[in-house]
């Protein structure tokens, strides 16, 4: 597994992560079967999880998968509120279930941002937190993102980012590189609609030399192959299919002409 620096002053990651909205908010029933996704990605390298507390148990579920292993990972999650009190209580609460330190604390979609970035500023200083980031979602925020990203208060930022969704492309991307910033992907599959009708295996025989086989590794190689992205962070509720993923993660990477026949296919 290829690794990059996570913004000019980052630690070096693993490029293929995994995310947690939805596969790990799942209660005791499933926990057990959720956490073997978890040990099938650390087990191949991928040992970046990303969460928050909106994503309801994910995170409770992610810190007891990770209970004996949390060294090995590289743990980034969020605070989701438009309240100082709840934010730091949320932020106290992930410390707790990550032994009292998240290697990359976001502000999730750029909620309540002024209140909480002074507070992840000041644990990070403590060493309590080791990255102060910010993500959104929506194509609507990115002008405050790219505001955000000039203050020079954050290290990283999470955008998605797929031969679909490709917004990033304008200012983001261009500015990230420029200011030195880490990029996580979100959403490299669209959420899963990128997958629904697969191109025929036959049209995807010219990716096979660069590793890959499979549409959902291809189109994770797709955002790795820009190279101002550090990491991309599918996430799957199916150990294999975390496995296979993170098979993706590695050099040769496509070329513009490899990228063009991606997007034409993903349509
Ligand atoms: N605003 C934010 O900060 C924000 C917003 C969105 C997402 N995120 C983060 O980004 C992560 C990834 O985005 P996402 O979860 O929205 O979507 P995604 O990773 O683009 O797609 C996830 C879907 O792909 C399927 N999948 C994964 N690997 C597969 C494979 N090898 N073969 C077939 N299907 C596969 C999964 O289904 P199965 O479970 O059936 O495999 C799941 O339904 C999130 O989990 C979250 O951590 C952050």
């Amino acid at each position: 597994m290829e690794r990059r620096t996570l913004g000019t002053d980052g630690p070096e990651i693993p490029v293929v992560g995994m995310g947690t909205w939805k596969v790990l908010d799942v209660g005791p029933e499933l926990a057990e079967q959720r956490q073997r996704v978890v040990t099938a990605a650390l087990e191949a390298g991928t040992t970046v999880f990303d969460s928050s507390p909106m994503y309801g148990r994910a995170e409770a579920v992610l810190a007891d998968a990770l209970r004996d292993r949390r060294d090995e990972a590289f743990v980034a999650t969020k605070v989701w509120t438009p309240d100082a009190a709840e934010g730091l209580a949320q932020i106290e609460r992930s410390l707790s279930w990550f032994g009292d330190r998240v290697d990359c604390f976001q502000v999730h979609n750029l909620v309540g941002w002024r209140l909480h970035l002074p507070v992840l500023h000041q644990l990070r200083d403590q060493g309590r937190i080791g990255m102060v980031g910010a993500t959104h979602y929506s194509e609507a925020a990115f002008d405050e993102l790219a505001m955000l990203m000039r203050s020079g208060h954050i290290g990283m930022i999470q955008i998605p980012y797929n031969p679909r969704e490709r917004t990033v492309e304008k200012e983001i991307l261009p500015l990230a590189q420029e200011l030195g910033l880490g990029v996580l992907v979100m959403r490299p599959f669209g959420e899963g609609s990128l997958l629904a009708n697969p191109p025929h295996p036959e049209t995807l025989e010219p990716f096979h030399e660069f590793g890959v086989r499979t549409w959902p590794q291809i189109l994770i190689k797709w955002a790795l192959s820009d190279p101002r992205v550090t990491a991309v962070i599918p996430a799957t509720s199916v150990p294999d299919r975390m496995t296979a993923n993170a098979r993706a993660g590695r050099a040769p990477w496509f070329g513009p002409r490899e990228r063009r026949m991606v997007a034409q296919l993903a349509g």
